[in-house]
């Protein structure tokens, strides 16, 4: 194993002396202003594991100092960090790059560091002589989260927010509504949580004709949850971007109020898949999607705001007079237009309070909004296109980026999915195609990978599916282009020591573990 297995690996690293800094019951932090949230961070996570106080000191008593320098030439998240004997200076361009030049410390520290209590017995607490000059590749390093099929409740949903802060991720795409379950709270229309977050069962597995569990499932944020949430993120530099995806994948809303629909009532999705119901597109359904955007911009202080516009079939539509009606009037030539009439409301309505729409990519069909980001998840080809275009795209194609996808071809992994995605698979990615390298790269605003959670009823499979892969997604994310898969693999398994120090529950990388195998159909944990 390498001296120092950073994961994602910095832009440049030396080691200087033998020595380094030894931490101490002694050992004070001194911090610029803008750097006090770090200093808070970095004295609770290493105070935790070490038993320290860590106490403040000053510029003549800190032997560990985080300031805050624009003027260092370190680039938009960018730090330095510097130790030797004496102490350790960790620079930033800003206050992100404070935090991610703490982040890199604690990984120079022994792996009990991830430790919520002091070890019993005697560490090392010492931090390596190293000069780090290090920074993003793309500024748009994100996760995709599913919570609308398996609701994550709250604490685990916070935990996950640190372990994409200890990868350097800094985009949580928080999937708030689907056809399964709806799971924000929208004080105007209550029966959105009361009747959209609850499902009396939901499908197992693949088979056909579908299985069953028998057990309800259900869950939602509260309003206070979610600022709780965004704040939590915000003092780990990560942007929780939410989405409300219409208008496919939305009978959870239209269980709650059958009115937004084309048919008769309906109950919560209980099947995976994508689903024939979607929202009609009368003005009262656009009022109502407007009056629930008004709630969401309170609570998300992002600039992107997802829309979602994926899979929407448009049997409804073409069956529905309101629908046709529309297309007619607008002189929107088919239902694909129609959709694209549909997103491009809420790309003005977004617009006009400041914020930007993104989608994924079928919102190119039919006319591409204005103002939108597109997520290229069916491939590059609709990334390329947008970006050709003059718009901003992230690249999360399904052959890079699905984690809900098997992670071997044993069939012991836990996963109904028939598509393999390895680690090599995540670790080889490149966000920016070839196609793109004369002209529109830099509309690459980043990437990210996409955790769905049909198979995922529990947060240990969470873990289980997302980890170690998500390690080999921040190199992607954050380390200079150019990787070697054979360099990475030992610095992984250093990694892999912190997660099991805090308890992640990944993938092993010669495969699961017998409690974590679940062949066949997926059951119950
Ligand atoms: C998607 O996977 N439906 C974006």
């Amino acid at each position: 194993m390498p001296d120092h297995p950073l994961v994602p690996r910095p832009a440049e690293m030396s080691t200087a002396a033998p020595d380094g800094l030894v931490l101490t019951a002694a050992t004070r932090i001194d911090a610029h202003h803008e750097a006090r949230g770090t200093e808070a961070w970095l004295r609770t996570e290493l105070g935790a594991a070490t038993g320290f106080p860590l106490a403040p000191g000053d510029g003549q008593t800190a032997q560990i100092r985080l300031s805050v320098d624009p003027a260092a030439g370190l680039g938009a998240e960018g730090y330095r960090l510097i130790v030797d004997a004496a102490g350790a200076l960790v620079v930033g361009h800003d206050a992100a790059g404070v935090f991610y030049g703490a982040q890199t410390l604690r990984q120079l520290l022994p792996a009990a560091a991830y430790r919520r209590a002091p070890a019993v017995g005697p560490v090392s607490w010492t931090l390596p002589s190293v000069h780090i000059t290090d920074r993003p590749r793309f500024g748009w390093r994100g996760c995709m989260l599913d919570v609308g099929r398996h609701f994550l409740p709250k604490y685990d949903l916070l935990r996950f927010i640190d372990l994409l802060a200890l990868h350097k991720l800094n985009v949580l795409h928080l999937h708030l509504t689907e056809d399964q379950g709806w799971r924000v709270e929208i004080k105007r229309y209550p029966r959105l949580t009361e009747v959209g977050a609850w499902r009396h069962e939901s499908q197992v597995g693949a088979a056909r004709p579908p299985v069953f569990d028998g057990r309800p499932h259900g869950g939602f944020y509260t309003q206070d949850d979610i600022r709780e949430i965004v704040a939590y993120a915000a003092a780990r530099h990560i942007t929780v971007v939410p989405e409300i995806d219409i208008p496919g994948h939305s009978q959870a809303a239209i269980a709650a109020y059958p009115e937004l629909g084309e048919g008769g009532p309906l109950d919560v999705g209980r099947e995976w898949g994508v689903i024939e119901n979607v929202l009609n597109v009368t003005d009262a359904t656009l009022e109502f999607y407007r009056n629930v955007f008004d709630e969401l911009l309170e609570l998300f202080p992002s600039t992107y705001i997802h829309v979602g516009g994926d899979e929407c079939p448009k049997t409804q539509w073409r069956a529905s007079a309101t629908a046709q009606a529309r297309i007619r009037e607008e002189g929107l030539g088919d239902e694909d237009g129609l959709q694209s009439w549909f997103i491009r409301h809420f790309d003005a309505y977004l617009a006009e309070r400041g914020r930007r729409l993104v989608g994924w990519d079928e919102i190119l069909e039919g006319g591409l909004a204005s103002g939108a980001t597109v997520m290229s998840w069916r491939g590059t080809e609709g990334g390329i296109a947008a970006a050709k275009a003059g718009h901003d795209v992230v690249m999360c194609p399904t052959a890079t980026s699905y984690l809900d996808y098997r992670q071997s071809t044993s069939p012991d992994e836990p996963i109904p999915v028939g598509t393999l995605l390895t680690l090599e698979d995540v670790y080889a990615a490149e966000p920016v195609p070839e196609e793109l390298a004369a002209a529109g790269a830099e509309r690459v605003l980043g990437a990210q990978v996409n955790v769905w959670t049909e198979h995922m009823d529990s947060p240990r499979r969470v873990d289980y599916m997302v980890f170690p892969r998500l390690s080999a997604f921040a190199e992607v994310a954050w380390s200079p282009a150019g990787r070697d898969v054979a360099e990475f693999l030992p610095r992984l398994e250093g990694h892999l020591a912190r997660l099991d120090a805090l308890g992640v529950e990944y993938r092993p990388l010669d495969g699961p573990l017998p409690w974590q195998r679940r062949p066949g159909v997926a059951g119950r944990d």
